[in-house]
């Protein structure tokens, strides 16, 4: 649905205020704080007003005025001191939706209403629907994904069933849960020997940036490989090694979804077997992003196509990026979609926007909007009968 010329002229009036959430429940803390300063330098101050909320690896919710101190210095500047308030006690978005606002928890009583949440999490607690569950409940247009499309592409035993439903080329694989591979062990290398082989990639289900992955060569690594997966899901996914450039395209839109020029991640040292956590992130590693990918222009747009059908086999909005494999023969597989990419300064998804001629900002600005329509199409809907 689209705004008409008089809504987006009467938003356009005002500044809009942009809960900006960061940190989180979640192994990728730290990088949501650095994709949460990427985002506030980029946004346009001229048309949104940021209030930073942040959360705390045990699941407290700080105060603006706390939340900007997470931040560094020269970020901080960069927030109107108003929008910041001056209480330090805890705050909470609560499920009514009459408040559609930050409260906070203490006596203080302070309250901002905001008109649009950006969540700017990675992994658990943030990019896995239940935050967006809590935003639904309180009515609060927001950034990106609804319930059912974070936790779909957070799971990744459920992603793969929604690529295959669709038709997308993925990988072999199965997946075991912790209480089987606690009961029987030998069982469930059995089968996974039956079904994958040597050598296989296992990873927790539920979890980001490379945590608990590992490659496993025969029983015993396997053995190791599973055991260290179980330590942070209850479910763990095992697929066949596969031997592929990473491709990455990132997509924005809502019901008619738009796909990027391709990126794809260059690896210098070839001894590396895959991209961990700290390689990924910190960006003078031994890996480079290279916009756009090294190839051909019917590869581009195979790639483009096939985003846009993993972004819709998820039912995702607002934005998400989607990563591939592409094997020496030229075939390409879907390898999964986060539907909250890394927003740093040194992630994939913007540069893929900026070389597609979208800057970071005007993303940032059409993701509001996409929120906004996304919140509108749902009241659309009728809740009586
Ligand atoms: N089946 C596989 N074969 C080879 N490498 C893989 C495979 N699956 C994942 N990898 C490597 O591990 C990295 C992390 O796995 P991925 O599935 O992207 O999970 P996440 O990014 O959510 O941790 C990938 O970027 C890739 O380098
Ligand atoms: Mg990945």
């Amino acid at each position: 649905m689209d705004l008409s010329q008089r809504e987006r002229e009467s938003i356009m009036a005002k500044k809009l205020r942009i809960g900006v959430i960061f940190g989180g429940r979640s192994g990728e803390h730290e990088v949501s704080v650095r994709s949460a300063r990427s985002v506030i330098e980029a946004i346009d101050k001229s048309k949104y007003e940021v209030v930073p909320i942040a959360i705390t690896k045990e699941g407290n919710w700080l105060a603006p005025a706390a939340a900007a101190e997470l931040l560094p210095a020269e970020t901080q500047r960069k927030l109107s001191v108003a929008a910041l308030g001056k209480s330090r006690d805890d705050v909470a978005i609560v499920g009514d939706p009459s408040r559609q606002s930050l409260m906070t928890l203490g006596d203080q009583s302070w309250e901002q209403t905001l008109d649009v949440v950006f969540p700017v999490l990675h992994g658990t607690y943030g990019e896995d629907g239940t935050l967006q569950g809590l935003l639904e409940m309180a009515s609060i247009p927001f950034v990106g994904c609804g319930t059912l499309a974070s936790s779909c592409g957070m799971d990744k035993v459920t992603m793969k069933a929604l690529f295959k439903e669709a038709n997308l080329p993925i990988c072999r694989h199965a997946w075991l849960l912790r209480s089987e591979w606690d009961d029987d062990q030998a069982k469930v290398l059995r089968r996974i020997r039956k079904a994958i082989g040597f050598p296989c990639f296992v990873k927790p289900a539920n979890l980001g940036s490379s945590v608990g992955v590992s490659k496993a060569t025969d029983k015993s690594s396997l053995v190791k490989a599973i055991d260290l997966a179980a330590r942070y899901d209850r479910k763990i996914m095992v697929e066949e090694l596969v031997d592929g450039r990473e491709i990455e395209c990132g997509v924005i839109g809502n019901d008619e979804p738009r796909a990027s020029l391709p990126g794809e991640y260059v690896i210098h040292d070839e001894t590396a077997r895959f991209l961990d956590y700290t390689e990924k992130y910190s960006g003078t590693g031994n890996n480079e992003f290279i916009v756009p990918a090294r190839i051909s222009k019917s590869t581009i747009k195979q790639i483009q196509k096939m985003a846009a059908i993993a972004y819709k086999a998820i039912d995702a909005s607002g934005l998400s990026r989607v990563d591939f494999f592409l094997k020496p023969d030229g075939e390409l597989l879907v390898n999964e979609i986060n539907t909250l990419p890394g927003l740093t300064d040194v992630s994939g998804f913007p540069k893929m926007w900026e070389a597609t001629g979208i800057p970071f900002t005007k993303v940032i600005d059409q993701l509001v909007q996409f929120a906004i329509q996304r919140h509108r199409e749902r009241a659309r809907n009728e809740t009586s009968i």
